[in-house]
């Protein structure tokens, strides 16, 4: 008897879906449903949602592969509903602010969201690697170029309220001050670590873990263009080395291009 697998990507499902998914079953003679995705915030809601109901699971996608045979897939239209669920899972997305693939849509380009998800994949791997908290690494980089698309003049006024100190830096650093306003004012996120994360990410100037995992995988982005396997090894075997070595490679390359003095 095989399982369902349906694949959710960064959607968490409303209580709608997991009532069609429970039918469903029954009506396809399914063993059990396994919700399916790569995404670690998505994944740990999806656990919580999932956890009372005796035939619905949660997995990655590299483990439904593996048992490939014991899986058919089943579509489903997956609607978030914030409100169908319960005030933990409530909580909890809220926090993780799970809201945030539809607020970064809106808010840049397809190329820049390709970056910003690479950059949260990276960012889990170097986490995971040096025994740092993956949700809040996938979290930063997700987050860490929401003012990227800002005109300078947008840029400056936030720049001129909240940190006229650094005015004088060039404009194109100016986004790592004003994304952590946006997230702070606009966006509500709380976390200490993920707003020091966005606040340093262009200038690497503040060695907390967090910070130093998001400075590295938005400079190692494989999408980038350029072949970074060996510092990204680096990073994932000695996070403090990967980033003296990123860091000075990064300033060296900011001075050649006139970003830097
Ligand atoms: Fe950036
Ligand atoms: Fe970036």
């Amino acid at each position: 008897m095989k399982s369902g697998v349906v694949y959710i990507e960064h959607l968490v499902p409303s209580k709608n879906n997991i009532r069609e998914a429970l039918k469903l079953r029954k009506q396809l003679g399914l063993r059990d449903i396994v919700f399916s995705t790569d995404d670690p915030q998505v994944c740990y809601a999806v656990r919580m949602i999932v956890k009372p109901y005796r035939h619905l699971f949660v997995s990655d996608k590299a483990s439904i592969a593996k048992n490939r045979n014991s899986f058919r897939e089943v579509s489903m239209d997956i609607t978030e509903d914030f409100h169908s669920h319960d005030k933990r899972v409530r909580n909890y997305l809220m926090d993780a602010s799970l809201g945030t693939m539809s607020v970064l849509e809106g808010a840049m380009s397809e190329r820049r969201l390709r970056h910003v998800k690479a950059v949260a994949d990276l960012s889990v791997k170097i986490a995971r690697s040096n025994g740092l908290d993956e949700r809040k690494a996938y979290m930063a980089g997700l987050w860490h170029d929401i003012a990227k698309k800002l005109s300078a003049d947008e840029l400056k006024y936030y720049m001129q309220l909240y940190y006229p100190e650094y005015l004088d830096y060039n404009v194109n650093i100016w986004h790592q001050y004003v994304g952590e306003i946006l997230l702070r004012k606009i966006y509500q996120i709380r976390d200490k670590d993920v707003l020091k994360a966005v606040k340093h990410h262009c200038l690497g100037d503040d060695s907390s873990p967090l910070s130093m995992v998001i400075y590295c995988a938005d400079k190692l982005d494989p999408s980038r263009g350029y072949d970074s396997s060996s510092q990204i090894e680096l990073c994932c075997r000695d996070l403090k080395a990967g980033f003296r070595l990123v860091h000075k490679e990064q300033h060296e390359y900011l001075r050649k291009e006139g970003v830097l003095e």
